[in-house]
């Protein structure tokens, strides 16, 4: 893969794919880690006299704008971010991109409307892909790839366009990759794992290579209840997906034949109602041992022995990876598990990563100091499927 440093950018237009998929409250942006983790790509660029198209998705629009899902805000944040105006268009490859693109001066930035806004993006159809690539292609004249989040997306701007102009890797892409192949290469153990959000069926590749390459698999949040219910126990109207059960079985077999230690939670606070998220009014839950959840009651977080027993497992861990919170850390109810997993990662002499989306938004949320961690990806779903050992489409597309 060529880096930015091999290409001519000055005075020349270069598309950067970045992902600038972050969480909006309105219009408000809630965790500005994904755009503070591309903006030094977008500098350099800049500040070596490129005339720079950023572009993105944000969320998942049904392909036709949609102002909730508008980039807007983020055009502003990243010029904050720069300190230079970013320009925002307010189209992808309407009338507003071709004219911001045209006006663009040297060392100048401007941001297209996302992405998904237009159909051809996610399309499955490679024609239909093909022809908006060809679209965006026009408004460049070379191309660096440094949305890590999306990598595993075969979408148009991630996949097709690169194939259609001169192309390098990004800052942040190198970084992001470079971690996680600590993780996959001769890793430093004990390997202590720490899975959870919502669903097992999201994790289960990665839980397959992960008995092949962990000492120690911890797991919390909505998953874990799957896992609960496949050894017998009960759990309430928690999160459970039937079908996965067993996928769990046959996981926890292999653990024990492997020797992983497979680890889940022994108490959760339950509760009959889900909490609210913008009131966050008192929720009051039970704590229950995790082999006694009421019928109707779900768990909502990892209890206060959980959280003892998980810092313990952490505690003598030589690389850690993270991915996933431990309970609807989004209320401070619930959020004492997925705050007990950051300790113990900012406790831990290990080099620590934590994977992405839910989880890196959790960590700084929750007030704790990036810089405390090895490393914290921008990708979620990118870094799960890197570490399954999947090829990614825009990794492979940055070849030469
Ligand atoms: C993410 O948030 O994981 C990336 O931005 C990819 O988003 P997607 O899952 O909607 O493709």
């Amino acid at each position: 893969m060529k880096t930015i440093d091999e290409l001519e950018v000055a005075g020349r237009r270069v598309f950067v794919r970045a992902d600038l998929n972050v969480p909006l409250e309105g219009d408000t942006i809630t965790d500005d880690g994904r755009i503070r983790a591309v903006a030094p790509t977008i500098a350099r660029l800049a500040d070596a006299g490129a005339r720079v198209v950023v572009a993105s998705h944000l969320g998942r629009p049904k392909g036709a704008p949609d102002p909730q899902f508008s980039l807007a805000p983020v055009a502003k944040r990243l010029g904050e971010i720069l300190g230079k105006p970013v320009v925002f268009a307010a189209d992808t490859v309407g009338d507003s991109a071709k004219a911001t693109v045209a006006a663009l001066g040297d060392g100048e930035v401007t941001l297209l409307e996302n992405l998904r806004f237009n159909a051809g993006e996610t399309s499955k159809d490679d024609a239909e892909r093909g022809a908006f690539a060809d679209e965006l292609a026009a408004l460049a004249d070379l191309y660096v790839g440094d949305g890590f989040g999306a990598v595993h997306r075969k979408h148009a701007s991630v996949y097709d366009l690169p194939a259609r102009l001169p192309h390098a890797v990004g800052g942040l892409i190198s970084t992001e990759v470079g971690v996680l192949k600590k993780l996959t290469e001769n890793v430093e153990r004990p390997y202590v794992v720490v899975l959870g959000g919502a669903k097992v069926s999201d994790k289960l590749g990665v839980i397959d290579h992960l008995l092949e390459k962990a000492d120690r698999i911890l797991v919390g949040g909505g998953m874990a209840y799957t896992f609960l219910k496949a050894k017998g126990h009960e759990v309430g109207v928690s999160l459970l997906q039937e079908d996965q059960i067993p996928a769990c079985l046959d996981y926890l077999a292999r653990a024990e034949k492997r020797g992983v230690e497979f680890v889940l939670p022994v108490d959760v606070l339950v509760s009959a109602e889900f909490p609210d998220l913008k009131t966050k009014a008192p929720a009051n839950p039970d704590l229950v041992s995790s082999d006694a959840i009421p019928a109707d009651e779900e768990g909502l977080d990892i209890g206060p022995k959980t959280r003892e027993l998980y810092a313990s497992k952490l505690a003598d861990a030589a690389t850690v990876f993270w991915n996933g919170p431990m309970g609807v850390f989004e209320h401070p109810d619930y959020a004492n598990g997925t705050k007990a997993v950051a300790q113990a990662l900012v406790d831990s002499p290990a080099f620590t990563v934590v994977g992405g989306g839910d989880s890196a938004a959790a960590v700084r949320l929750l007030g704790f100091d990036e810089t405390a961690f090895g490393h914290i990806s921008t990708g979620g779903g990118a870094s799960l499927e890197y570490l399954e050992g999947k090829t990614l489409p825009g990794l492979a597309a940055l070849e030469d």
